[in-house]
């Protein structure tokens, strides 16, 4: 994988360019549903171009930008940030489902994270610890609340300083990522750290864009996670913190009022909190 010295958009950009294009993704998509689709993009984008009358010095600055995220690797980055929430909308939606809500992705997963027992505290370095810790508990249950022996919870999480290992320079490879096998009633009991608030780069064409139009760069801190069980669906979520900054702002859009934790200092004086995870059946 491409990491750079320091953390920059180039960097974490092509990062997550080279982890997207090892994947070979296709879809068996239909022609005639790509030329409905099609239709309608080119007809969304002559509505736009007419409405703001849009001139040829915009559709130049245009054509450089999309020429500069390619080259920057910015791709995963942009797309998961301003369409992905809208795909996981349709994708939760479709299926009827009414079990955990999910969230984006994202760019920065990594299958096949390190197997760890059902209390079990994440790898981290002893920096990391600047961090306040945080015990994070819970079931993984079907629909009927029955606790699933032979779950997995996959964690993956940014650091103190809001990076990701894997995607930085400089962190160890699965640092704040693992895979919890839970226990035969579903529990688990993880302890890890509060991560802290994540920024897009802004130092490439990502940061251009929001600051052409006087956004800003920031997500609220957040726990990233995969949960599956034999037979059931699998979800992809992310959890938040009460009060956090940019939980009512988050550039991504992928908050949901579900999904935000509210931990509580345990009787030794660290923050803990509950969350279930519930599980669909399998479509
Ligand atoms: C991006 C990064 C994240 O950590 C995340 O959860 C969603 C999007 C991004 O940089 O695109
Ligand atoms: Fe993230």
């Amino acid at each position: 994988m491409t990491t750079m010295e320091n953390p920059t958009a180039h960097g974490s950009g092509n990062a997550a360019t080279d982890k997207f294009k090892s994947e070979r993704v296709t879809s068996d998509t239909s022609v005639e549903r790509a030329s409905a689709i099609y239709q309608d993009v080119i007809g969304a984008f002559a509505d736009i171009i007419q409405k703001h009358q849009v001139t040829y010095d915009e559709y130049r600055v245009l054509k450089q930008w999309l020429i500069d995220v390619g080259e920057y690797g910015e791709w995963p980055l942009w797309l998961d940030v301003f369409l992905e929430h809208e795909i996981e909308k349709v994708h939760y939606n479709r299926k009827g489902f009414t079990g955990t809500k999910g969230s984006i992705e994202g760019p920065y997963y990594v299958p096949d994270s390190p197997k760890l027992p059902a209390k079990c505290t994440m790898p981290m370095r002893e920096k990391d610890k600047v961090a306040p810790p945080l015990v994070f508990k819970g079931q993984v249950t079907d629909l009927e609340g029955n606790g699933l022996h032979g779950a997995t919870v996959e964690l993956w999480h940014a650091d103190e300083e809001g990076f990701y290992s894997q995607f930085a320079p400089g962190i160890p490879e699965w640092n704040l990522r693992g895979t919890v096998e839970v226990d035969e009633n579903g529990n688990f009991e993880i302890t890890t750290l509060k991560p802290a608030p994540y920024k897009i780069p802004a130092d490439g064409p990502t940061g251009w864009f929001i600051n052409s139009y006087g956004g800003h760069p920031w997500r609220p801190a957040h726990l990233h996670l995969m949960v599956k069980a034999p037979g059931k669906r699998a979800i992809t979520t992310q959890l938040y913190f009460k009060g956090g900054e940019w939980v009512e702002d988050d550039v991504a859009t992928a908050v949901k009022p579900e999904l935000i934790l509210d931990p509580q200092p345990n009787a030794d004086g660290i923050d803990e909190v509950t969350y279930n995870f519930v599980l669909d059946p399998e479509a």
